[in-house]
């Protein structure tokens, strides 16, 4: 069979690849500690569940607008503008089966085949995926590990852009490193936006997994409203990943574009989840509190489990629910040169699974340090201390 050329430009999400091989082993009747995926195994708030079941019961089982339903888009006008101090309305919403289709929509409503776009390389991997897929050239940019975290390397950045440069892609709250910017930062790659006329995408799918301090999203910064589209996803924020909703908030000519492709793609997203969110956004607000709290806890413990290892030493970060240590002195102890080899023996020996580095954009020429990512969104207490405590005794030999 023929298959479609572009095909061979669809990239994957390989952290799905960690979960099967640590499904093969659990299988085996391995214990496994799963640190690999950014899922929940925490339960969506009851009155949102309620919510959803009235709506069923109510008939909300039809079609309903590719946009979404009208309450619904104001409500989330008004909380994703209020959270981040922009005015917008819900001519500025299209409702989303989640957040990730946002990416390649926003891809395909404003990037031409051969435009460049910036992307961040360690990164969550469908934006290499879906540029490549539309024919755009992927330029990556990356972060430089500092005492307090991760900082964009803004120098290189900078160097990369040239005259067909067209997209910037920025996840503050950064899939899988956990970077957040400095004010400073945020401010300079706002005006780098406006100076080279780019279109943003702000990925902010952690905007709300803060464990301390008031977000920040570069759309507030001055000229940037008008050139950037917002990734807005109730998945993490109310633990509702496989109810799939999101949205793209943003300028009206690009959200009309957007709505255009849904109506293509999927003609509306489930119209019965559409009033739960409704509830979500305007009804009690304890569910969103104990969630953060329950991560909370998690973070601290993976953190310090994570410390307690001669030869990892990272800060702890104040949002999303990852962490990103430095292995390279575990990797020299233990004589390896592949990242995989560290990965598989963690399973093996101590049935911790993580992704790596290599599970979020194609490695970089001149990388020399190795990096491995832990998940703690679906793992209890207990079982990080445990987990770590394994991987510790591994890590040491
Ligand atoms: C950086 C980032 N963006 C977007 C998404 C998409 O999430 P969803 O499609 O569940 O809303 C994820 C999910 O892990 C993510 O990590």
């Amino acid at each position: 069979m023929k298959i479609a050329d572009r095909i061979e430009r669809l990239g994957t999400e390989t952290a799905f690849a960690v979960s099967g091989q640590a499904a093969a082993w659990a299988a085996k009747g391995n214990k496994v500690y799963p640190f690999h995926l950014g899922d929940m195994n925490i339960s969506t708030p009851a009155n949102i569940i309620e919510a959803a079941n009235r709506a069923i019961a109510d008939g909300k089982t039809g079609y309903c607008p590719a946009d979404g339903i009208p309450p619904l888009r104001e409500a989330l006008a008004r909380d994703v503008g209020a959270r981040r101090g922009v005015d917008y309305g819900p001519q500025n919403v299209a409702i989303q089966p989640g957040g990730k289709p946002v990416i390649g929509k926003f891809i395909a409503a404003v990037m031409n085949e051969g435009d460049e776009v910036l992307y961040p390389n360690p990164g969550y991997p469908i934006y290499e995926s879906q540029i490549e897929f539309f024919g755009g050239v992927a330029v990556p940019y990356n972060y430089i590990e500092t005492d307090t975290g991760f900082a964009i390397d803004m120098e290189k950045l900078a160097a990369s852009i040239t005259d067909k440069t067209r997209i910037l892609i920025y996840n503050n709250y950064q899939n899988p490193i956990s970077a957040a910017s400095k004010p400073e930062e945020m401010a300079e790659l706002a005006k780098l936006a406006v100076k080279h006329d780019l279109i943003v995408l702000a990925d902010d799918a952690y905007y709300e997994i803060r464990y301390g301090g008031e977000p920040r999203s570069i759309v507030a910064e001055p000229g940037m409203r008008e050139r950037t589209v917002v990734l807005y996803t109730f998945s993490k924020k109310y633990a509702m990943t496989g109810w799939r909703l999101g949205a793209a908030v943003g300028p009206e000519a690009i959200i009309k574009i957007i709505a255009k492709l849904n109506v293509n793609a999927e003609s509306c997203s489930n119209h019965f989840i559409q009033w739960a969110m409704l509830e979500a956004l305007t009804g009690d607000q304890s569910g969103p509190q104990n969630i953060l709290n329950t991560l909370k806890a998690r973070r601290d413990a993976a953190v310090a489990g994570l410390n307690a290892i001669d030869g990892i030493n990272i800060p702890t970060p104040n949002s999303t629910f990852y962490l990103f240590p430095n292995v390279t002195k575990i990797m020299q102890r233990k004589g390896f040169t592949s990242i995989d080899e560290l990965m598989t023996g963690a399973l093996q020996e101590t049935g911790v699974s993580f992704c790596t580095r290599n599970h979020f954009g194609r490695p970089l020429p001149g990388e020399t340090k190795y990096f491995i990512r832990l998940a703690y969104s679906g793992i209890d207490v207990p079982e990080i201390e445990a987990g770590l405590a394994a991987l510790k005794t591994y890590f040491e030999k």
